[in-house]
């Protein structure tokens, strides 16, 4: 292998930019080319390339976002599509590709992996952390700290005025982030995809922390809940089924994908990149590197793309005793 190309793609994470750093000096200090390619997939059909030295990524680690850019290409999922990436890559002499995305982008490696036999490594970058084979996704570290601190403001507020607050955090699919956030902000419930915990359970824990002498609450909801409640209808209807509080939501949103990325997500974003680049030129290809136990390690592409990253149900029940 003497020249890889590195991108980034689908929802962008804090790290990212870290681990592009990480993966051009690596391949710098290797001595051998690095190639960024911008807009993940769909720069790859359009051949919008760049030539990346050690110094091209100067002052990048402690930036959110994506130098490279993202993007979800619908383009890349046609065959048509990927045709022409593949000619693009062998115009430039690119023989091998760092993905830094979550599971849809680690999905498109495979496929072009199979199709045109160019070796692929993943970089897990997400904030939901829903990834198997890592017990940390890139920016996940970054965006827990960002909404404990938003949290944090609005309880405040909450509290000054005696309200119950609904605050929807991201997590489409997996309660990390909102199961995390629940404990470390000290929320009175969390409402995660993964279990339903109903609607009279929220009633009645809100009863019994009104009566124990609680004066405002919080309530974090991920956004995927399994109640199948967003959380304007679940403020409607604690409106119609509790007088005790005056209720308020809070969507968080896309700020919490942005912001400075953690020491734990830069140092985090460092070792995957060096771990990606020099499994390629060890001759490995189709894996994702992930943090297990401490150890940079390798789980198969389609066992990270398939396997469950689960809840941490210890958590769940610290969570449970916490509200008491
Ligand atoms: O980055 C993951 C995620 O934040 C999900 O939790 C959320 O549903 C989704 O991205 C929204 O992303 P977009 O607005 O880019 O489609």
């Amino acid at each position: 292998i003497k020249k890889i190309g590195v991108l980034t793609s689908g929802g962008d994470a804090p790290g990212m930019n870290a681990a592009i750093r990480s993966v051009v000096r690596t391949c710098a200090y290797h001595e051998i080319e690095c190639v960024g390619i911008y807009r993940g997939y769909q720069g790859m059909i359009e051949g919008d390339f760049e030539t990346m030295d050690a110094r091209s990524v100067k002052g990048i680690i402690n930036k959110g976002g994506t130098i490279l850019k993202s993007a979800r290409s619908k383009e890349f999922m046609t065959e048509a599509g990927r045709k022409k990436a593949y000619a693009n890559l062998q115009k430039e002499n690119i023989d091998a590709i760092v993905v830094i995305g979550g599971d849809g982008s680690f999905t498109g490696a495979m496929v072009f992996n199979q199709e045109f036999d160019i070796p692929v490594m993943g970089i897990p970058g997400t904030i939901d952390n829903d990834i198997y084979g890592t017990t940390h996704t890139l920016g996940y570290d970054t965006a827990l700290n960002t909404v404990v601190e938003v949290i944090d403001k609005i309880r405040d507020t909450a509290s000054s005025h005696d309200r119950l607050f609904f605050i929807e955090v991201m997590g489409r699919d997996v309660g990390h982030i909102a199961l995390n956030v629940g404990v470390a902000g000290g929320a009175e419930e969390v409402l995660i995809p993964e279990e339903n915990l109903g609607l009279d359970r929220l009633l009645e824990s809100l009863h019994r922390s009104k009566a124990s002498g609680k004066s405002s609450s919080i309530v974090v909801v991920a956004e995927g809940d399994k109640i199948g409640k967003n959380v304007f209808e679940l403020k409607d209807y604690v409106d119609e089924h509790m007088s005790e509080y005056e209720v308020r939501v809070s969507v968080l949103g896309h700020m919490q994908r942005g912001g400075s990325p953690s020491c734990f997500d830069r140092v985090l974003a460092s070792r995957m990149g060096v771990k990606a680049v020099e499994s390629l030129l060890e001759g490995k290809s189709t894996f994702m590197v992930g943090l297990l136990n401490d150890i940079m390690d390798l789980t198969p592409l389609d066992q990270a793309i398939k396997g469950q990253s689960k809840i941490n149900l210890e958590l769940l029940r610290v969570s449970d005793i916490m509200t008491t």
